[in-house]
């Protein structure tokens, strides 16, 4: 059977992305293996599904870490420990919402890869969707990028767009992009995992 790039999931919350590159990752050809999936918070609706589906799926507790002086670094060691144990290759952010330092970042380079609802360098951050709103802009969009430790600003590597209409609001907004996420994080990962795959033959 050809090689396959071992990817980890990583999420906070619904996990509909992940769910897109879950799908993706079944079908024979498709360049990625899904090894693990990993949520951060033990409320992720993301983590049951996962479980249901049989897939390999840890809870690294951010919440608890918080007491703890460099909580960070501790939380960001176990993520780290959990990772290695399943011989993860890639990682890919799904909705994980939490900053990582430059510590992991450092021993991830270029092997991290995040979907943002945004046309970046535009609306980065936490509420992409409501800052373009906000700002009246006519078109946004979603990015798929390589993670580096400023926020929002490593390499692009695919984005789609979609016209703002005088009838979206927040929530039909988020519904248009997130269906344009789905359609670019396989495309990306599959990107990705050609590039890695083509420089280890
Ligand atoms: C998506 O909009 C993604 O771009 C952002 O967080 C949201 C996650 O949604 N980073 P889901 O959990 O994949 O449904």
């Amino acid at each position: 059977m050809a090689k396959k790039v071992n990817i980890a999931i990583l999420i906070s919350g619904t996990g509909t992305n992940m769910q897109a590159l879950v799908n993706a990752c079944n079908s024979p050809n498709f360049p990625a293996n899904v090894a693990v999936v990993v949520a951060n918070k033990k409320q992720s609706l993301g983590l049951a599904w996962a479980k249901e589906q049989g897939l390999n799926s840890v809870l690294v507790d951010s919440a608890k870490f918080a007491l703890q002086t460099n909580s960070r670094l501790a939380f960001e060691q176990e993520l780290q420990n959990v990772l290695q144990s399943f011989a993860v290759e890639l990682i890919c952010l799904a909705g994980f919402m939490r900053l990582l330092t430059g510590w992991f970042i450092e021993q991830w380079q270029q092997k991290i890869i995040n979907i943002h609802p945004s046309l970046l360098p535009n609306f980065k951050g936490a509420n992409a969707v409501f800052d373009a709103l906000q700002a009246k802009a006519s078109l946004t969009g979603c990015t798929t990028h390589f993670v580096v430790e400023e926020m929002d600003a490593g390499p692009i590597i695919l984005q789609k767009s979609v016209p703002i209409s005088q009838n979206d609001n927040l929530e039909s907004l988020k519904a248009k992009i997130l269906q344009l996420e789905h359609q670019i994080y396989p495309e990306t990962l599959k990107i990705v995992c050609n590039q890695i795959l083509t420089k280890i033959k």
